[in-house]
């Protein structure tokens, strides 16, 4: 609805991971690397973690549209499902035309038969699975069998794993020691930098075809300030302040701007809050020491 206003071609910080708007940050760059040389190099299990809404479904997207001709990807969007679930989505992916009603050891020997015939025909079969978190734990062990398969000279199937910390969590646990011992690449989001705040922030708006220099410095630091570094709440804040100074006609966006769309903003509020607080206390021991310095 800005759009015309601030001489935008589209909509600069939609909260979708669209892979136009990907900006080549280092810690995102560098999860590619690690997924890039560690499929190559045909492990069987890589993770790349990170807290809510700090890029992986937007990593993974990336990794699905840049993936070589002779990579086959199978792509598991919500994995909240049963190992027998797990299996006949794989075989779905893999193209497999099969009847219902067979039983799960014949799934299995098809699914055993799909690969070798891919790999054959000089596929990498790689299993991508975002919000891996969710994975119950029949099926995350039962992942770490369908690894198992493999040919004298690789693995049959390689798995991607995208998840949030709690996945660390289980994976640290007594449980899945096994699989955890399979995961030789890992990576681990970290939020950004203020710096790169201004740099995505501007990038963004280069993509969406407006002037980079449409939030002020002051602005830029509320953002950063607001958002702790992650690109979601970055992505709100931004938006939401755009719509506030487009409210009130004006062509920039300001600290105040940003401030109040914190205020707006469930995960940022508490930092607002917080910030508020900090400001009166600071006022009030102003006061104190002034007086007290009068006296
Ligand atoms: N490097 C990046 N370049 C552009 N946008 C990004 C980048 N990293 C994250 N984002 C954006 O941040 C938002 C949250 O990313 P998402 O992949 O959905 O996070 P997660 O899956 O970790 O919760 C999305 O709008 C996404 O496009
Ligand atoms: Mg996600």
């Amino acid at each position: 609805m800005y759009a015309a206003h601030f001489n935008l071609a589209q909509t600069p910080f939609s909260l979708t991971p669209d892979t136009e708007f990907y900006v080549g940050l280092p810690q995102h760059n560098a999860a590619l690397a690690v997924l890039n040389t560690a499929l190559n190099a045909g492990e069987g299990f890589i993770k790349i973690s990170g807290e809510v809404g700090t890029g992986k479904t937007l990593l993974c997207r990336l990794l699905l549209k840049q993936a070589p001709a002779d990579w086959q990807l199978a792509y598991l969007p919500d994995p909240s499902v049963t190992p027998l679930e797990l299996r006949w989505a794989l075989a779905a992916e893999l193209g497999l035309k099969h009847s219902a009603n067979i039983d799960a050891s014949q799934l299995l020997q098809l699914l055993q038969r799909q690969l070798i015939l891919l790999a054959q025909n000089g596929k990498k079969i790689i299993l991508v699975i975002d919000e891996a978190q969710a994975l119950p734990d029949d099926t995350l062990e039962s992942l770490r069998l369908l690894t198992n398969l493999e040919t004298e000279r690789r693995k049959l199937l390689q798995v991607v794993l995208f998840g949030q910390p709690e996945l660390d969590q289980r994976l640290a646990s007594q449980q899945f020691r096994q699989l955890r011992q399979r995961i030789s690449f890992s990576y681990t989001l970290p939020v950004m930098s203020p710096a790169q705040i201004r740099y995505y922030v501007r990038q963004r708006l280069i993509i969406a075809g407006a002037t980079p220099a449409l939030f002020s410095r002051l602005a830029l630091a509320a953002i950063s300030r607001y958002s702790r570094g992650i690109p979601r709440l970055v992505n709100l804040l931004a938006h939401k302040g755009l719509m506030l100074a487009y409210g009130e006609g004006k062509s920039r966006v300001s600290n105040r701007h940003i401030r109040f769309a914190a205020l707006d903003t469930e995960d940022t509020q508490r930092a607002s809050r917080y910030y508020v607080w900090l400001l009166g206390a600071t006022a009030i021991f102003s006061v104190a020491c002034y007086a007290w310095v009068q006296r």
